[in-house]
């Protein structure tokens, strides 16, 4: 895997210290003063002249209200815009790992990229069973995971998973595919050792990890099962978001009622201190309006997950060719995935077209995960800056592309090749591109690397 590049970190850096003075409105001399810098010291650093380095971290921390997280940025190791790792550096990485005094799993390694909160991880089923019992006291169970799993299968795969106390076991094919929540306990093994069976368990933490995770170690373990909304297919879920808005507005049911003309009768039930009821959409209109926010805000989410997982078995899933049947370069395969995360795609893709120029870009707003399947190479090429590139993967090389760079991929040999896509949002979530739509001119430029003092000292 490519060491990250330092330079841009430093630049980074720079203008995430002065970007964090601002929004503590501390010019250069204040900020100085209260970090016990030199004078003319300050603008080295925010300019960066001068690494800002780890003392400093810890003395910003110390004295102003933020964290040395908030200063430090993240590494950039996909300067290109896309990122290999070939097949023999996964089998460089592979382990063994025991259950119960034998191995169970052999483990590889396949594309990661520090920007995207992908673990995707080749994994091969050690154990043999002879039948699809979920209580086969061969069955070695894990405790559950944080991430989200995204799994395709691959060979005579037997899939367990757990929920609410009850198991279950799922024999799978090549082409399968599975999505589950966090947490669940689950399983893999192989119904014959006479072919290939393995998994590719993408595993990703979506808007999990990060910042709301050690938000919510800081706020405890009540707050955070108090902030737990719930994603249920009845109007209780419907009723959160509104409950929240009135809080958070100090609105009593008898308030919204007089903005919305809804009688206090209808607003207990929306709201679920009544009988409960969903919404109509011109209720959803006058709701929005009354709390001030969007329609959308008051949506809840759905999900079609049953027993914690959602299974997509290969006969019967959707198939259709891309961009269009009359010149078709791609026939794309839609794999397991959930309502409850709109900004996953799982896709599985047979590269039709022979020649590059035959082909058709592809272009996503999410991170996106490759792994060459079955056994022909395929070209990718990309673009990245104006400049473009290209690369072979062979089989069992893995990949991941940043959002936007786009993709175009076509056969090297006479045989088809099959590659497997997973596309997950990252950060930079709808809200965070509505306020970059919504800002004013030169602040997107401002955002993403701060230049400079937030008002002129010459004055203006
Ligand atoms: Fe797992």
């Amino acid at each position: 895997m490519s060491a990250p590049v330092v330079e841009g970190f430093d630049r980074r850096a720079a203008a995430l210290l002065r970007a964090a003075a601002n929004d503590l409105k501390r010019d250069d001399d204040n900020a100085e003063r209260d970090l016990g810098l030199e004078p003319g010291t300050f603008a080295e650093y925010t300019s960066g002249r001068r690494p800002v380095d780890w003392a400093l971290l810890r003395r910003a921390a110390e004295v102003w209200p933020l964290n040395e997280r908030d200063l430090l940025p993240i590494h950039d190791d996909c300067p290109t815009g896309l990122t290999v790792l070939r097949a023999k550096e996964s089998v460089a990485s592979s382990r063994l790992l025991a259950r119960g005094g034998t191995d169970y799993y052999e483990y590889r390694d396949t594309a990661m990229a520090r920007i995207a909160s992908y673990r995707p991880e080749w994994i091969r089923m050690l154990q043999v069973v002879e039948d699809d019992r979920a209580d086969n006291p061969k069955v070695q169970w894990n405790r559950g995971h944080l991430l989200y799993q995204f799994t395709y299968f691959v060979g005579p795969v037997n899939y367990y998973y757990r929920w609410e106390g009850r198991s279950y076991c799922v024999p799978m094919r090549t082409g399968d595919s599975v999505w589950g929540l966090p947490f669940a306990p689950h399983s893999f093994t192989a119904r014959t050792d006479a072919e290939p069976a393995y998994i590719l368990a993408l595993t990703y933490g979506g808007g999990l990890t990060g910042d709301a995770q050690r938000e919510l170690a800081v706020l405890g373990r009540q707050t955070a099962r108090d902030l737990a909304l719930p994603v249920t297919p009845d109007a209780s879920s419907a009723a959160g978001p509104v409950r929240s808005f009135m809080a958070a507005g100090c609105v009593t049911p008898a308030e919204l009622a007089a903005r919305t003309g809804l009688t206090p009768e209808r607003i207990r039930q929306l709201t679920g201190t009544g009988p409960q009821a969903v919404p109509t959409p011109e209720e959803l209109t006058v709701l929005a309006d009354g709390l001030g926010v969007s329609v959308r805000d008051l949506l809840p989410p759905r999900s079609t997950a049953r027993h914690g997982v959602s299974i997509q078995h290969a006969r019967d899933a959707r198939s259709w060719v891309y961009p269009d049947e009359a010149r078709p370069a791609y026939r794309l395969t839609r794999l397991a995935g959930d309502p409850l995360h709109p900004y996953t795609s799982s896709l599985q893709l047979d590269v039709l077209a022979t020649a590059d120029a035959g082909s058709a870009p592809l272009t996503t707003y999410q991170h996106q995960y490759l792994f060459v399947l079955g056994d022909a190479p395929v070209r990718i090429s990309w673009e990245r800056d104006g400049e473009r590139r290209t690369d072979v993967l062979e089989p069992g090389d893995s990949a991941y592309t940043e959002p936007l760079v786009p993709l175009t991929l076509s056969a090297v040999t006479g045989t088809a090749p099959r590659v497997l896509l997973l596309r997950i949002g990252g950060q930079v979530t709808p809200e965070v591109r509505h306020a970059l739509g919504a800002m004013a001119e030169q602040g997107i430029d401002r955002y993403i690397a701060e230049d400079r003092l937030w008002y002129s000292k010459e004055g203006h």
